[in-house]
């Protein structure tokens, strides 16, 4: 598939008629790009889990009504899911939540192990359940949506085709219209509806941001990997707690995350970004982004911060000079730890990285990254499991922050994710309402 040909790309639909097509072009070649943040890490360091990472579906009369609605034997397949992380992510949970629609399970698909996504051969299939807990997210996303495996099915050829549409005339109420029609006879008879065509990330969205938060709530990742990310928050902690010498050694010494993007190519990208939708708030330099960090009120310093970066800058030592006395900051490199990852695939180190900046105290992204958006939905959701309304506040537990937009006292936005938008479209392609 090729991205800078437009033909491919007018199943975005209506709501982007109106942008020329190579802007159009632009936006998905930075969606793939943005998610190439592939920190490698190792680790030496104890274990640590980290338990208010624990999540819980909550066990509302919505749940168990729906818990009628999947159906164990009935399935949906989908087709191989490719791209970076985050798109893999929001791809996977479309793909549930058209199952959900269809009261079918779906079968477990297949991701990407690498990036490419021109060059098929070289996608890397890799099983769901070598990145994420299977039986894990059958129990917590029970009566929700439901995954199922090959082996559960009775007839191989008991299947029908869903083509899914493209096109301008492709419309959100089309694909609507087409999933409600498969949910009749005689589609609904067959044990397998396979859907054939592009990527879930590519399809209509037709799901609330609530919905999109429960699916991935229940992904967890698999213990080989999740060890790794204990490894590697276990090391930025033992530095913390070597340079700020504190009373309690049982309670966990905090770190900052940073995702900064300012590579090279994102750069070009995000000032084409900010000609064409006439927005300035979307680059943001590295003087920038360290000045906005240094100026978040009530941060308490000597404090590690640690710079979620692009491989290419990690040999632009730059990027840990210039931060406000008692900010220290630390990259893979600097950490010590870059031998190891180095054995893993593209997906699973972008996953620890993801992982780090989830459990981080504090977390300040760009709000153009769709990195950066899934991990402020997912410490948004954890906010709110613990009561809190308005993770605005400045006083809660896990704040985020935005260092692309202005916030108080010149530094970055407090950053929360609007729970009741009614896409995921905001997240999918970046903007700077960031709800705070
Ligand atoms: C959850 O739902 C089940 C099934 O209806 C019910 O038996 C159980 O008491 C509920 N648990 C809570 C904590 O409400
Ligand atoms: C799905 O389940 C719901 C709730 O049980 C039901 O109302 C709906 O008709 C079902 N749809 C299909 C396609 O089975
Ligand atoms: C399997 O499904 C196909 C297509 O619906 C049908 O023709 C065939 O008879 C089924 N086989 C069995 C063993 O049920
Ligand atoms: C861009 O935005 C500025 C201020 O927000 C406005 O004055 C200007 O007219 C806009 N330009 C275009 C081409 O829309
Ligand atoms: C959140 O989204 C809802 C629905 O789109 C909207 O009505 C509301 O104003 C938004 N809230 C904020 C704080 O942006």
């Amino acid at each position: 598939m090729d991205l800078w040909n437009c033909k491919h790309l007018r199943f975005f639909g209506t709501h982007l008629n109106s942008i020329p097509c190579k802007c159009v072009a632009l936006l998905v070649i930075a969606l793939v790009l943005r998610s190439v943040l592939i920190p490698t890490f190792s680790g030496f360091g104890g274990i640590e889990h980290d338990n208010s990472v624990k999540m819980l579906i909550p066990n509302d009369s919505f749940l168990l009504n729906s818990q009628f609605g999947i159906r164990k034997l009935k399935f949906l397949e989908v087709p191989q899911i490719i791209w970076g992380l985050n798109n893999q992510k929001i791809a996977f949970a479309r793909a549930c939540l058209t199952a959900r629609m269809l009261n079918r399970t779906l079968l477990m698909p297949s991701l990407s192990a690498s990036l490419f996504y021109k060059e098929i051969d070289l996608l890397r299939p890799i099983s769901f359940d070598k990145v994420f807990q299977f039986e894990r997210f059958n129990s917590l996303c029970n009566g929700f949506v439901q995954l199922g495996q090959y082996t559960d099915l009775s007839n191989r050829s008991n299947v029908v085709e869903l083509q899914k549409g493209s096109g301008r005339k492709w419309t959100v109420e089309r694909d609507l219209d087409q999933l409600r029609q498969f949910s009749n006879d005689p589609y609904d008879g067959y044990e397998t509806i396979r859907i054939v065509g592009k990527n879930p990330f590519m399809w209509h969205d037709h799901w609330p941001v609530k919905d999109y938060a429960m699916v991935f709530e229940c992904l967890g990742l698999v213990d080989e990997i999740s060890k790794e990310v204990d490894k590697v928050v276990s090391k930025i902690r033992d530095i913390g707690r070597k340079i700020v010498s504190r009373n309690s050694v049982l309670e966990p010494v905090p770190y900052i995350a940073v995702h900064m993007r300012i590579e090279k190519d994102w750069m070009i990208h995000c000032k084409k970004m900010e000609q064409r939708s006439n927005i300035s708030e979307i680059c943001s330099s590295k003087e920038e982004i360290m000045e906005r960090v240094g100026n978040i009120a009530g941060l308490k310093s000597p404090i590690v911060v640690y710079l979620a970066v692009a491989d290419s800058l990690l040999e632009d030592n730059s990027i840990l000079d210039g931060w406000k006395e008692g900010l220290l900051p630390f990259e893979k490199k600097k950490l010590g730890i870059a031998g190891i990852y180095k054995r893993y695939p593209y997906l699973i180190q972008s996953a620890i990285d993801y992982e780090v900046c989830l459990r981080a105290n504090v977390f300040v992204g760009n709000s153009f990254s769709t990195f950066s958006n899934l991990l402020v939905l997912e410490r948004t959701q954890k906010i709110i499991r613990t009561g809190v309304t308005s993770s605005c506040a400045m006083d809660v537990r896990w704040p985020s922050y935005a260092y692309n937009v202005l916030g108080e006292s010149n530094g970055p936005r407090r950053w929360m994710t609007n729970m009741s938008a009614s896409s995921l479209r905001p997240i999918s392609y970046g903007s700077n309402e960031i709800s705070c």
